[in-house]
């Protein structure tokens, strides 16, 4: 088939290989510890949503609703890939009674969709673990889900290279008064600024402290801060949170300018960033949204969460250290046609025998050399080979593949026995 004809993956959207995967996977079981530790539960939505639920809660003026949303019609509804999770979590809890007096902390992890310019980082479809905690006034739990982040970071060996930044955002009017006061400021440069920066002063103020442009910086670096807005519960709010951190030890930034790209929040909210990933350094960003449930027509509940890509911690990750992918620990070179229906059998026994133990048959009947070829590829530690010798004593070879130790000819369960101490010996199987 000529080259031209070949399907591509869609931009922004990308394939795994095994190896990616399995990085993948480890952090995912972490991620799924971590949340289980901190007494959170799971809870599963649709991908697809009411495009209604994401304009009414993340903003219409948002770069998320505005420009970066998969919409389609279906029939007279229009509807739209979730591009994040927290407002699909608050749309949940209220259809499903989770709210009623009740306080919850719920986790969730899987596919979201935004239409950004793809690059190292920043994908279309892309991962988030995040937690919702619903029904706590307190700012302890503001801390407790921060300590969560700074917790997952030490488990996985990253915490030297994640910093916390933090603000308040103040209640509403703060931030009412607030962005008078930007709009004032900033328009007496009208002309410094260009057009995209001029729209966004008109449409969400916050969100020019956000601009990458150097001209803008400038002006940022004296512009008023939210800080000078802010009302007294805001503030002694902030001041006990930032008090929780230093009590357990968690340290942080705070950053008068952190604004979010979404526009439900109000006080605290939060960006986990990192210097190794190039322009996409946010690992993970959450905070307060105390008026989302009573906007989408709930019971007024407050709420806090976080969501972080697991795109960009893998990557970390992989930057870390190389990852060795094995596709399985035994791999199982059978030497001709009679010798499989011994060869299956006694690797379903290795199966019960050793839970765990990934045993993989080689079913292609080449030669002894090219077989074992595959099992050095493959990973595994271990090969067993059953040949016409084997099959006739009922014994089987084991070769160690990654020692030095001198093979050995074994019944099926000394065979066992000896795959069993070397995983208490530590060797992983
Ligand atoms: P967000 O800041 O839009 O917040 O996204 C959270 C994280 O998702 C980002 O910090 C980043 O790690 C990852 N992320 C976002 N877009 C992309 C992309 N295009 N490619 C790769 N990774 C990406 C939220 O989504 C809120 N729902 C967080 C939250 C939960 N707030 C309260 N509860």
């Amino acid at each position: 088939m000529a080259s031209g004809n070949i399907i591509k993956p869609v931009r922004g959207m990308r394939d795994l290989l095994p190896a990616d995967v399995s990085v993948f996977q480890r952090l995912e079981s972490a991620c799924t510890e971590l949340a289980a530790s901190y007494g959170y539960s799971p809870i599963r939505f649709p991908i697809v949503e009411s495009l209604d639920l994401f304009q009414r809660t993340i903003g219409q003026a948002t770069d998320i609703v505005s420009k970066e949303m998969y919409t389609f019609l279906d029939g007279d509804n229009a509807l739209a890939l979730r591009p994040e999770g927290t407002a699909v979590a608050v749309r949940m809890a209220i259809n499903e009674s989770l709210l009623h007096n009740q306080k919850q902390r719920l986790w969730y992890m899987g596919p979201m969709f935004r239409h950004e310019r793809p690059q190292k980082g920043r994908y279309r479809q892309f991962h988030q673990f995040g937690i919702e905690a619903f029904g706590f006034q307190h700012p302890a739990i503001d801390a407790e889900v921060i300590a969560m982040g700074h917790r997952l970071w030490e488990i996985l060996g990253l915490s030297g290279e994640i910093q916390l930044t933090l603000n308040t955002l103040g209640d509403t009017a703060s931030r009412v008064a607030y962005k008078e006061a930007l709009q004032a400021y900033f328009s007496r440069y009208t002309n410094d600024l260009d057009s995209a920066t001029q729209e966004r002063l008109a449409t969400n103020p916050l969100r020019v402290l956000d601009s990458k442009d150097p001209q803008v910086r400038r002006l940022i670096a004296e512009a008023p801060v939210l800080t000078d807005y802010l009302n007294h519960a805001s503030q002694t709010a902030f001041e006990t949170v930032l008090q929780y951190l230093s009590d357990l030890g968690v340290p942080y930034q705070p950053d008068p300018y952190l604004v979010r790209g979404l526009d439900y929040y109000n006080d605290t909210v939060f960006e986990w960033v990192t210097d190794t990933l190039g322009a996409q350094g946010t690992v993970c960003a959450g905070g307060r949204y105390d008026g989302l449930v009573a906007q989408l027509g709930g019971q007024d509940t407050p709420g806090v969460g976080f969501a972080m890509g697991l795109e960009r911690l893998v990557l970390m990750m992989q930057a870390q250290a190389e990852v060795i992918y094995r596709d399985c620990d035994v791999f199982v070179v059978v030497l001709g046609e009679e010798a499989i229906s011994s060869a299956l059998g006694m690797s379903e026994a290795l199966r019960t025998a050793i839970p765990g133990c990934r045993v993989k048959v080689s079913l292609d009947c080449a030669a002894m050399k090219r077989q074992l070829k595959r099992a050095d590829q493959s990973g595994a530690r271990f090969a067993v080979v059953i040949g016409e010798s084997e099959l006739a004593e009922n014994r089987y070879t084991l070769k160690w593949l990654r020692a030095s130790t001198a093979q050995r000819t074994l019944s099926q369960s000394e065979l066992i026995a000896v795959l069993k101490e070397e995983e208490n010996n530590g060797v992983r199987l």
